[in-house]
């Protein structure tokens, strides 16, 4: 790891925890971590832009964190925590709401997807949640962000905050003895085989947590059968798996299936392709249920174990705070200096 480098990223506790947010965010969370300074969060502030259950809340933040745990993070040499338990991030998301533009915000299509028809009904912090991550990441002064393809546009606004940021306080930051460029720029790190796992049900849509129907995902919660039930139904097209990749071009469900399995299995898509390339889906889904089922069981039979112990992940919640704030407080001390408030 290069010196001031530092990884962080969030998962929002709002349920239904899938294939899509182990493949294009857990498991490469967990693969950061060798060579990494990172902090991974459950994001609970971010939650509740949209109602949530209070006694379902409680119960899903900790399934995030038991999530990041079963997955192989390790809470002690990594910092796990939840969101509201460092003040930080609720206070420098207002200085951002104060430098975002609202021609910004009205650009995000994650607020025009969740918001649809209804924008008029929908909570401030709704479509305030880009600011709210741009503090959640720079807070930290955190320079890489792993995410799944669909947080693209809200690591560029955090980016442009920081820019503003930097720009409109420059004499106060050279003033305060702060390095020009006091918060870095954060890079997005979306790659490999799965920065966007679709629906079984529809190759045009994105796997969510919100989908009406179950079929529709992988939940980290699912046991075998369920598995290979869901994999069974997934849909797909008449046509056998193509040799190479370009012949994936036109044919998202099969993409998908190819991509879930190239990162359950940690091979380039080709290589998958070399493989079953003109296996029927009759020949391919049982391969990629074995996958699955061997690739995410453990993780849920450790998930469920976890739960068993909420005691425990709370301790590890309330630790991981402990170590975040320690970062973070220095840093907001700085913020408010620069921004020219009062007090120590
Ligand atoms: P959230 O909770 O919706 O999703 C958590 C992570 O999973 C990724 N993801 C997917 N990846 C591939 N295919 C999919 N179908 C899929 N669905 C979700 C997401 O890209 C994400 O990486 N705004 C964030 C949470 C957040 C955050 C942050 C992330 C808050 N503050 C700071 C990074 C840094 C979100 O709603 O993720």
């Amino acid at each position: 790891m290069k010196q001031n480098e530092r990884v962080f990223s969030g998962v929002q506790p709002t349920g239904n925890l899938h294939l899509g947010n182990y493949l294009g965010a857990i498991k490469r969370f967990v693969a950061l971590q060798e060579e990494h300074e990172c902090l991974y969060c459950v994001v609970d502030l971010h939650a509740i832009t949209v109602w949530q259950d209070p006694e379902s809340l409680a119960h899903n933040i900790r399934e995030v964190a038991a999530a990041f745990i079963a997955s192989g993070i390790d809470p002690a040499k990594q910092i796990i925590f939840n969101q509201s338990q460092v003040s930080g991030h609720a206070e420098l998301a207002w200085i951002f709401n104060c430098v975002a533009r609202m021609g910004w915000l009205n650009r995000m299509t994650q607020f025009k997807e969740k918001a649809g028809k209804h924008k008029e009904n929908a909570s401030v912090g709704l479509f305030s949640y880009p600011n709210l991550m741009a503090a959640d990441i720079l807070l930290y002064r955190a320079t890489h962000v792993p995410v799944g393809a669909d947080q693209k546009q809200h690591l560029e606004l955090a980016r442009d905050i920081a820019q503003k940021f930097n720009n409109d306080f420059a004499s106060s930051i050279e003033k305060c003895g702060h390095e020009e460029g006091f918060f870095p720029l954060p890079k997005p790190l979306i790659a490999g085989p799965a920065t966007r796992v679709m629906s079984l049900r529809n190759g045009a849509e994105k796997m969510s947590k919100s989908a009406p129907s179950d079929m529709t995902r992988i939940n980290l919660t699912d046991d075998r059968d369920l598995i290979a039930k869901k994999i069974k139904k997934a849909k797909t097209d008449p046509e056998p798996l193509p040799s190479e990749e370009a012949g994936l071009a036109d044919r998202p469900e099969a993409a998908n299936l190819v991509g879930i399995y190239a990162a359950l299995a940690e091979m380039p898509v080709s290589d998958v392709l070399a493989q079953h390339g003109g296996a029927g889906f009759g020949a391919f889904k049982p391969e990629l249920i074995e996958l699955a089922v061997q690739k995410l069981s453990p993780i849920s039979e450790e998930m469920q174990k976890l739960m068993g112990e909420a005691g425990e992940i709370d301790a590890i919640l309330i630790d991981g705070a402990n170590r975040a704030r320690e970062i973070a407080d220095p840093v907001m001390a700085r913020v408010k200096e620069i921004v020219g408030f009062i007090g120590k």
